[in-house]
């Protein structure tokens, strides 16, 4: 099989598809994923997809090789040079440090961190069989950072983070750079974070869906399996008692449609329907509605809504143009849901690009208008402007 063939044309769809600067393709060009999953056949290998690469006994993912575009993406975010010291939270296969490598050569250092043994030593393996044995590879709780080889230029975390971790600030030299998927109200950014006097600002955020990261920095977030079958999947931005949303899912829904909502909009069976609520309503969720969720399942799709205990409402964030209420009081659930696609939509259908998010000392006052206050941070956010 010509392997160089397919990771080309894979690295020219993303190129085509999110416009990656020539710095990440020519990374990508030249770096061999196959190799970091064996196992998988190279076809495979070489499709923007993730691929999971260990699940935990409830059947959550907990390593993959994550999925191309957002590797990319979050590569241009962090805007590596030749001779930068980058640090990764997060191993994995191995193959995000190999990029990493590639985009800080010549002279650069990469250290990538993994919390389980055998991911940080098949890593490993990888990265001697790919031709870099200098990466290092440490087993450790990320949280930690590596103050080993401190300071760092560059630091990407490829896990969910709930918060920064002290060290992690501590480590990374004056001018530097850290792009970390911070979860704000349960919702996932990848942000670039950049120091500005006592605190840090993004330069640029991003959408994406990281596995969360485990350790002393693990989060609040909660993945629930609902249903195994039907696989069921809820995710929510903290504990809360839901009763059983298994038999509220399995019922029969009342549907409401979004009927001028489309307005503008790709038609439903094209399946991504509209530009942007994907994402958008989403994040219009985080930041306004304390009962949101999101639920990935093989009948729902990946869905985001709101849940109370027994019932749920549901927008399917490709497909259908409809919001879906299930269980008793679903039908109430399913139109406050259609009121927030509506606020949304009349705010100019706002983006999480456009977000601006400072990330603060932890009990710091600072201004609005949404305050995620963490255990180490206090997180600002600030929504686009209209326009
Ligand atoms: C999505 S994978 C990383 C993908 C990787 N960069 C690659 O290119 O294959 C996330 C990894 O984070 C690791 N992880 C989870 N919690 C961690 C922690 N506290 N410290 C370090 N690694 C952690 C998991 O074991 C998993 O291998």
């Amino acid at each position: 099989m010509d392997v160089t063939g397919l990771r080309e044309s894979m690295v020219a769809k993303l190129t085509e598809q999110q416009g990656v600067s020539e710095r990440v393709a020519a990374a990508m060009r030249a770096v061999p994923r196959h190799l970091f999953v064996p196992g998988v056949p190279p076809d495979e290998a070489y499709r923007d997809e993730p691929i999971v690469t260990r699940r935990d006994d409830a059947g959550r993912p907990t390593s993959s090789s994550s999925q191309p575009a957002i590797m990319a993406a979050m590569l241009d975010q962090l805007d590596v040079r030749p001779g930068h010291r980058v640090l990764e939270i997060g191993a994995g296969t191995g193959y995000n440090a190999a990029l990493l490598a590639r985009l800080a050569a010549p002279g650069g250092l990469v250290v990538c961190l993994d919390i389980d043994a055998d991911v940080a030593d098949e890593a490993r393996a990888h990265l001697d069989e790919a031709g870099l044995p200098q990466v290092e590879v440490v087993c450790r709780d990320g949280a930690e950072g590596h103050p080993e080889r401190a300071p760092y230029d560059r630091l990407i975390a490829t896990v969910g983070a709930w918060d920064l971790a002290p060290a992690w600030m501590e480590q990374l030299a004056p001018g530097g750079r850290m792009v970390v998927p911070l979860d704000v109200n349960g919702l996932q950014l990848s942000v670039a974070l950049d120091r500005d006097g006592d605190h840090w600002t993004s330069r640029s955020v991003l959408p994406c869906g990281f596995m969360r990261m485990r350790g002393s920095l693990a989060g609040t977030e909660v993945t629930e399996v609902v249903s195994r079958d039907p696989q069921v999947a809820l995710s929510l931005p903290g504990p809360r008692e839901l009763g059983d949303l298994a038999a509220a899912l399995g019922s029969a829904p009342v549907e409401l449609p979004l009927g001028d909502l489309l307005d503008g909009r790709k038609a439903p069976q094209d399946g991504a329907w509209d530009a942007g609520h994907h994402t958008g309503v989403p994040m219009w969720l985080a930041l306004h509605e304390p009962r949101w969720c999101t639920v990935l399942g093989e009948e729902h799709g990946f869905c985001a809504g709101i849940a109370e205990p027994s019932a749920v409402a549901l927008l399917p964030l490709w497909g259908d143009a409809v919001v879906r209420g299930h269980g008793p009081g679903g039908e109430r659930l399913a139109r406050e849901l259609l009121a927030h696609v509506r606020a949304w939509t009349d705010a100019g259908r706002p983006q999480p690009t456009g977000l601006r998010i400072d990330v603060h000392p932890a009990g710091a006052d600072v201004p609005g208008p949404l305050v995620v206050r963490k255990r180490h941070t206090t997180v600002s956010v600030a929504l686009p402007s209209r326009g």
